[in-house]
């Protein structure tokens, strides 16, 4: 009788190999150059520096320019994780746009980017999770990469929250920035990469943190516009306890799933929404601040974004090492929450 193996060989599927998992083979940001500072804010709604750094610990963000569309900072960030891998655009086999601002609500915005990055060997679809959206895109990498599907996956997470954001709202409009951060996944070996990814949802929440009109429960009209249905609402303290509860137990929850502890952990690298928000969840994991990645002071939330920012930034630096145990966590609207977990692989130095 033929083996599985060789069954499955016959008939094209393909065997996952048992040793490869998926790993980060480039990493490329971009921001728009435009600063928008707390002071700045004071003029434009009623609140203040001291109120945005006590409560949030953000001093300024970044504002995509006129005319610039989320699109339009995926494509440079992607453009820079390709360079950093070394690969051409043709060598990438699916595209994956994780945002919640996209050009339009259809076409996707990752076909945008296939286009315009000459990506013509790629599938390209938008990945929807609210800001837990960048490690939804990895989980997703992850599966065609083991699978062994997939050999190049661009995971992008970018925003141009500017542009949903009620700018007469203080409870909101001081909170987000723009920007986008992207990651070539592909198979490695030798024990690095994606150890463990977890992904959770509670829909029940969805309320808590949502564009309410434009789309088709309440379609745009005059009077959305009129009510400002246009714009992104949110409850702050809800969505506060539910992040702090989803990177805090999701954490431990996946470091223990991965045969780990908090010991083990060299970054962890937190979705950028608020200091008050990492800094307990490092409290809760017992972790030291020195191991905790923060750039929500310089670009706000980011949404998506935020945390392929940090890690490159981390990486450029010379902070992460090679071997080191990443622990990425984050939270977003839907609500949604995904835990991923990473031992390092320093390519950088290995492509040198
Ligand atoms: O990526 C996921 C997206 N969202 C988040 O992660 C946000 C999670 N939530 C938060 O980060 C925090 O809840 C906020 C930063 C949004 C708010 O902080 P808070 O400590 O939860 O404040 P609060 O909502 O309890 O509001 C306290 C007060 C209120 O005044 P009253 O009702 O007590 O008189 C607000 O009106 O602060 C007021 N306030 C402001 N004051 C000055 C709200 N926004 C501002 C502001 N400037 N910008």
């Amino acid at each position: 009788m033929r083996s599985k193996a060789a069954w499955l060989q016959k008939w094209g599927a393909v065997m996952p190999d048992a040793g490869i998992r998926a790993g980060i083979l480039g990493l490329g940001t971009y921001v728009p150059e435009k600063i928008l500072t707390n002071e700045e804010l004071e003029k434009m709604v009623d609140t203040s520096d001291q109120w945005i750094v006590s409560r949030t610990g953000i001093r300024e963000r970044r504002l995509a320019g006129p005319g610039q569309a989320t699109s339009d900072l995926a494509l440079e960030a992607a453009g820079r994780a390709l360079a950093d891998a070394g690969l051409e655009p043709g060598e990438i086999d699916l595209i994956i746009v994780s945002t919640n601002t996209p050009d339009s609500l259809f076409p996707a915005a990752a076909c945008i980017v296939q286009d315009r990055l000459g990506a013509v060997n790629a599938g390209a679809f938008d990945l929807l999770a609210g800001c837990t959206g960048f490690l939804y895109g990895l989980s997703v990498a992850q599966g065609f990469v083991v699978s062994g599907m997939y050999k190049k996956v661009l995971v992008i997470g970018a925003e141009t929250l500017s542009r949903i954001v009620d700018w007469e709202d203080r409870n909101t409009c001081v909170l987000f920035g723009d920007g986008a951060g992207a990651a070539v996944v592909g198979p490695v070996s030798g024990g690095y990469g994606l150890i463990h990814t977890r992904l959770g949802a509670d829909g029940s929440g969805g309320q808590h943190l949502c564009v309410p009109a434009g789309g088709s429960r309440i379609p745009a009209s005059r009077e959305t516009v009129e009510q400002r249905l246009h714009y992104a609402r949110m409850n702050g303290r809800e969505v506060f306890k539910f992040a702090v509860r989803a990177c805090g137990d999701g954490s431990l929850e996946a470091l223990a799933a991965a045969g780990l502890t908090v010991k083990d952990v060299d970054f962890l690298i937190p979705h950028q929404a608020n200091i008050r928000i990492i800094e307990a969840a490092a409290k809760r994991l017992e972790l030291p601040m020195e191991k905790v990645l923060v750039n929500v002071d310089r670009f706000g939330n980011t949404s998506t974004a935020s945390i392929p920012m940090a890690l490159e930034e981390a990486y450029s630096q010379g902070r992460i090492k090679d071997g080191d145990n990443i622990l990425m966590a984050a939270f977003g609207a839907g609500l949604t929450w995904a835990v991923a977990i990473m031992r390092w692989h320093d390519y950088r130095r290995k492509n040198r």
